[in-house]
């Protein structure tokens, strides 16, 4: 039953995209968002992005100042955000695009949002940032919350920051910014020590959609082959349709949500050569870096070792293996499943991490803007 070719699965998807549109809700009034991050890299230029493919790019990231509350920008930094913004500015199509915040650092985020005051002060930093090189919205990767106190201080910062967008907004007379934030695959974050959700209602009252992350499922970390980014999962409750599912069940509103998927697979090296399927004993992690692979890495590997492609249809999800390799990722047939899932479900759209981890010729890209048929 697990393994079945192109055609059965591509079926098997259409089928699944049917029966679920029933329980949908009408289609969302707001237009689609196919979106995809680029990091600060010099090996794949924002320039590079082909513009017809998305409708927002991020530029990741900005942190802020752990003393000042303020986001920190760099001369070289200042030279980077300066040439993204013209680059899109002067691409056609033209995209929008949105400065997001993150930091390596949790907890300097936890206390920021703790306090009224420097909650007040990062806001300003950061819609005077966006505004001064033409941002048309800001972004929040906060990875992630660790408890109660964390998740309520973040229901205060939304509020805060709809209204400092909304009055920035009167004053210079511009469209609002956007404010969009990168959360957890589920609303639930049950394995630290006090489990938390995030706040609902601010979420649907402040801000404009969530980027879910959706992937990241199984990696280096587990001691057998998993899929990292399936759409389900038969043994445990952690997949995309688990996590999306989690989100509506809480309350918020499908068009406040985006689809996340990877543009890269995670590697393990199998224990047994022999025994190669899902659920396989492991090693260790497999090529690439840190047992990741970029996906046009991991089509170079499956071309040069004569790899073994397989379709699994229990979780959605493709693997590849040779030798004592083993690597779990998404391919454009899987990703057509994904999309399809994800407008029956009324999602607002979907995004990918990251620029430059597709083929040459954006071969998952193009069949995801292809397959969102909705407006
Ligand atoms: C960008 O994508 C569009 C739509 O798939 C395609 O027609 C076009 O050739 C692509 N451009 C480049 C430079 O790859
Ligand atoms: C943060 O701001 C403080 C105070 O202005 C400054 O001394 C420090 O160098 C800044 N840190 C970074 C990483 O820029
Ligand atoms: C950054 O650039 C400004 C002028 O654009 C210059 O005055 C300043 O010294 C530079 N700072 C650093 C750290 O290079
Ligand atoms: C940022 O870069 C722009 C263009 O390169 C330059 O005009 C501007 O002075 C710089 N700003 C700072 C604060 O260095
Ligand atoms: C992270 O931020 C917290 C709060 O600002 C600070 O106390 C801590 O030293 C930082 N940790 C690192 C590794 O920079
Ligand atoms: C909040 O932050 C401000 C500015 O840093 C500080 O003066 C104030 O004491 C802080 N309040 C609390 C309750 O920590
Ligand atoms: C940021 O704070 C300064 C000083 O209070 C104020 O002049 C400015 O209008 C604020 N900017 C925004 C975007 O709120
Ligand atoms: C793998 O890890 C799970 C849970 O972390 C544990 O129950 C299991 O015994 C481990 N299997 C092997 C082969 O080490
Ligand atoms: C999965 O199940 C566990 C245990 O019942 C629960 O704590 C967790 O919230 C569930 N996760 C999702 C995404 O539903």
């Amino acid at each position: 039953m697990a393994n079945l070719n192109i055609m059965q699965l591509l079926s098997l998807a259409l089928v699944l995209t049917a029966s679920t549109s029933v329980t949908a809700s009408a289609s969302a009034s707001a237009s689609a968002v196919k979106a995809i991050y680029w990091m600060d890299q010099p090996l794949f230029p924002a320039s590079s992005i082909n513009t017809s493919l998305f409708t927002h790019v991020y530029y990741a990231f900005l942190a802020p100042n752990a003393t000042t509350f303020k986001l920190y920008v760099s001369n070289s930094t200042n030279t980077t955000l300066t040439n993204f913004i013209t680059t899109f500015r002067t691409r056609i199509p033209t995209v929008t695009t949105i400065l997001s915040i993150g930091t390596s650092n949790a907890t300097s985020f936890s206390l920021i949002f703790s306090n009224i005051t420097t909650r007040a002060t990062f806001i300003n930093s950061t819609i005077t940032v966006a505004r001064a090189y033409g941002f048309d919205g800001v972004d929040l990767d906060w990875e992630f919350p660790q408890n109660s106190d964390d998740t309520n201080n973040l229901a205060s910062l939304f509020q805060e920051w709809r209204v400092a967008i909304t009055t920035n907004a009167a004053i210079t007379g511009k469209p609002p910014l956007l404010l969009t934030a990168a959360v957890y695959f589920a609303v639930y974050f049950s394995i630290s020590d006090t489990p938390w959700t995030y706040p609902v209602t601010s979420i649907n009252h402040n801000v404009d959609w969530v980027n879910v992350m959706s992937y990241n499922f199984h990696g280096s970390w587990n001691n057998d082959t998993g899929s990292p980014s399936g759409l389900f999962n038969p043994t445990r409750n952690i997949s995309v349709v688990d996590g999306l599912k989690s989100w509506i069940g809480a309350g918020v509103k499908p068009e406040k949500l985006v689809m996340g998927m990877p543009l890269y697979g995670m590697t393990w090296q199998l224990q047994d050569p022999n025994v190669n399927g899902i659920g396989a004993p492991v090693i260790g992690p497999g090529p690439g870096s840190n047992g990741a692979m970029a996906y046009f890495q991991v089509i170079d590997f499956n071309k040069q070792k004569n790899a073994k492609v397989i379709y699994d249809v229990d979780t959605m999800s493709v693997y590849s293996y040779s030798g004592s390799y083993w690597i779990g990722y998404d391919d454009p047939l899987t990703v057509t499943a994904k999309v399809g899932y994800a407008q029956a479900l009324s999602l607002r759209g979907y995004f990918f991490w990251a620029a430059g981890y597709d083929t040459n010729d954006w071969k998952i890209s193009t069949q995801a803007s292809k397959a969102w048929i909705l407006t």
